[in-house]
């Protein structure tokens, strides 16, 4: 029987574009999604937007557009993203939907007639410039112990104590600047303290299997009263000004964001079986349906308490998750990133220029397990991951076997031994066999680094059966058929292993595993599980399935993007680039929070005017090129040793392409003097050397007529 299951990630907010950690989440969930799928499983896959709360209002505000603008703006940049790293999403729709009203109205009014909904007066700071309810981050003032000024509602950066913003002194809002006022309002609270709910949430925690162990231990912490937040009641309601739902029966308030949250994977879900011609309400509440949510750490709280209870006690067709799948935080190169700054890493950046998302989803994968650890993306590894093994390792095998079978067997892989049971040879393929059922479970439980380990220890396995079995000695004497035929199940072998590995790699790489399937078997399907049974009869001429990743790149993706500079006299030296590979959210100005896409290459337009004090800031030399040579491992540099008369300089320029080292000894060009030396992976660069480039291929490295001599002014 295939399993039913719904599936979500968390709703990121509408207020900015993903980051890392978001894609990181997706490709977890879509990984193990894509599983599923390819064992014939049912899956429903959503995301959504959450479009309301106080901090969403007040950027619209700021920013003279609606909250929909704002949230609208956002939300029309989400396909890009998605699209470009295969995230399989059914659905992504908006909390601010008619849906989400529905379903949130319904639920609270099920949640109140099952008498666990009331309402109390609660004394809060209001603005009353803006006229508004203040939260506690948006009240400053002084600390009530140590008199630091400027601390933060709730805690002193100064001396670490923690209050309530009640206590501090000389308060003000963060708003407008005015001093707040205490004022009285009702608020709407749901009864978690009651104790069928408290019994309910014991027993859910409890089930076996349900949650990591490590989650259900802090939900327990806050069920026992353990942790300072011990379990109270729920305040669920904020006044108007806000942008969110409106509670029914209660003028002027509204529901607070995170209660109609969660409400919003139900409301993409309903959305999407409408479009469908899906019965929602009977999906739903099937039993044998699986509600299952992916999330980040920080949101445990919501998804193991509050949730679930809204759920249980609203009762038909509401149903409680049976999994919450909790992951880490994504650090780059051993940086937080902060939630409203994200991290040196623009996910944008990462695919406009040029950086192969499967690279990503496979490095990721590589470093995921089921616990609630957090995992680093750091720049060597990266490269060492994706060059060394998914290409050298895996891409390998086809790239070495294809072409013995195109030359000498026209394709054809022979039909000895392709049934399991008739296998006379001991070839990797029933090793690669032998792993599926561990591979299988290792899905199954979120395990994506043992799945890459265990491939790439059968990887492995078959390129030292291809290096034992030497098939270019056997081709060799292909004129003898034994030898032709020993050739023929030598390389057919590796290619089934190969096409089982393609297989078990498909939920991570499913680009290549489709390609793979269409251009190299020629059999263009979307591959499923049951395809490592059926081994293939025969190949096409191999064809390239992957680049590798050029550690330019990463210089590339850790920079800002380039001042688009005008297209004639590009500065080819990357010495503009940082090439430091340690950048991270500390170093970005906090004005920038995301590296802003560079959007499409800047046509070849004049750049805005400037004075002629401002060129001659840039202090421009002829400089003779005294030594060129080639870089260990970079893809684009040569490394220049530049004489400007009163010293010597090293420049790494991104000129490889285009010059013979040994044919720029000797010769003058004209350098920027004056940059600011840039540390690059390859070393320190003092400067760089101009050269003209358009839109077709070519560099030019520009030099002066002759009688130029090194260290001469260019001006
Ligand atoms: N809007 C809420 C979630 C509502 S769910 C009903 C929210 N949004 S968020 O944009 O801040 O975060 C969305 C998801 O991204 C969360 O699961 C969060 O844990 C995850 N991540 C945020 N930063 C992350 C990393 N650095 N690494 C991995 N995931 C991270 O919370
Ligand atoms: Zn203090």
């Amino acid at each position: 029987m295939p399993r039913k299951l719904f599936v979500t990630t968390a709703l990121p907010y509408a207020n900015g574009s993903f980051h890392i950690g978001h894609i990181m989440e997706y490709i977890q969930a879509d990984i193990w999604v894509r599983f599923q799928r390819m064992l014939g499983n049912s899956v429903h896959f959503v995301c959504a937007d959450d479009a309301h709360g106080a901090p969403i209002m007040l950027k619209a505000e700021a920013e003279g557009v609606t909250p929909q603008q704002l949230v609208g703006r956002i939300g029309a940049e989400r396909n890009k993203y998605l699209d470009g790293f295969h995230l399989g999403f059914d659905n992504w729709h908006s909390t601010d939907s008619p849906e989400n009203t529905e379903l949130s109205q319904d639920i609270y009014r099920k949640l109140k007639a099952a008498g666990l909904i009331y309402t109390k007066p609660v004394e809060q700071f209001y603005d009353p410039v803006k006229g508004m309810f203040l939260a506690d981050r948006y009240i400053k003032g002084e600390c009530p112990k140590c008199g630091a000024k400027d601390q933060f509602g709730d805690a002193c950066e100064h001396c670490s104590s923690v209050y309530t913003p009640t206590d501090l002194g000389n308060p003000y809002s963060t708003l407008s600047g005015a001093a707040p006022e205490l004022k009285i309002s009702e608020h709407y609270f749901f009864r978690l303290s009651d104790a069928k709910c408290v019994d309910f949430l014991k027993q859910w925690v409890n089930e076996p299997g349900r949650l990591q162990s490590q989650v259900a231990n802090k939900a327990k912490e806050w069920l026992d009263g353990k942790e300072d937040k011990a379990l109270g009641d729920w305040d669920i309601s904020r006044d108007a000004p806000y942008f969110g739902i409106p509670i029914p029966d209660a003028p002027g308030k509204y529901f607070y964001v995170w209660l109609d949250a969660p409400v919003g994977y139900l409301a993409s879900f309903k959305h999407y079986c409408a479009k469908k011609g899906i019965d929602f309400e009977g999906v739903l509440a099937d039993p044998q349906t699986e509600q299952i949510h992916f999330i980040g750490k920080d949101i445990i709280y919501f998804h193991t308490l509050f949730w679930p209870a809204m759920l249980k006690f609203a009762g038909r067709p509401y149903k409680v998750p049976d999994h919450i799948y909790v992951h880490g935080f994504i650090t780059v190169s051993g940086e937080k990133m902060s939630k409203s700054r994200g991290t040196g890493i623009s996910p944008l950046r990462y695919l406009e220029i040029g950086m192969n998302p499967e690279w990503l989803r496979y490095y990721i994968a590589a470093k995921l397990n089921a616990n609630v650890e957090d995992l680093d993306f750091n720049p060597d590894d990266f490269v060492a991951r994706v060059n060394s093994d998914l290409i050298g390792k895996y891409i390998n095998i086809a790239s070495r076997a294809a072409g013995f079978i195109s030359k000498h067997f026209n394709g054809d892989l022979g039909s000895f031994g392709k049934n399991e049971g008739q296998r006379t040879t001991a070839g990797p393929v029933l090793a690669v066999w032998g792993e599926e059922t561990a591979i299988r479970e290792a899905y199954e439980q979120r395990e994506f680094g043992k799945v890459i380990r265990d491939a790439m220890r059968l990887a492995d396995r078959i390129n030292e059966y291809f290096d034992k079995c030497k098939p270019w000695e056997l081709a060799k004497h292909a004129d003898n058929p034994e030898r032709k035929a020993e050739l023929q199940l030598v390389c057919a072998n590796c290619i089934w292993g190969f096409q089982v590995l393609t297989v078990y790699l498909a939920p991570i790489i499913p680009s290549v595993a489709r390609a793979v399937f269409s251009k190299f078997f020629g059999i263009d399907k979307s591959v499923s599980w049951d395809d490592h049974r059926n081994l293939v009869d025969r190949v096409l001429p191999y064809q390239h399935l992957m680049q590798r990743v050029d550690p330019g790149q990463l210089d590339a993706l850790f920079d800002l993007p380039p001042a688009a500079p005008a297209k004639e006299q590009k500065e080819v030296t990357e010495t503009s680039k940082n090439g430091s590979h340690s950048r991270s959210a500390a170093t970005s100005s906090p004005s920038t929070p995301h590296p802003a896409s560079p959007g499409p290459a800047a046509p070849a337009a004049a750049a805005a005017a400037i004075s002629i004090d401002d060129f001659a800031k840039i202090d421009l030399r002829i400089a003779k090129i005294v030594k060129a040579e080639h870089v260990d491992g970079a893809d684009k540099l040569l490394k220049l040793t530049l004489d400007i008369g009163t010293e010597q300089r090293t420049v790494f320029a991104g000129i490889k392409s285009a010059y013979d080292p040994a044919t720029l000894e000797g010769r003058l060009t004209v350098m920027v003097a004056n940059l600011a030396p840039r540390k690059m992976k390859f070393g320190l660069s003092q400067g760089m050397v101009l050269a003209a480039s358009g839109e077709a291929t070519g560099i030019y490295l520009l030099a002066p007529d002759s009688g130029a001599r090194p260290g001469m002014k260019v001006k």
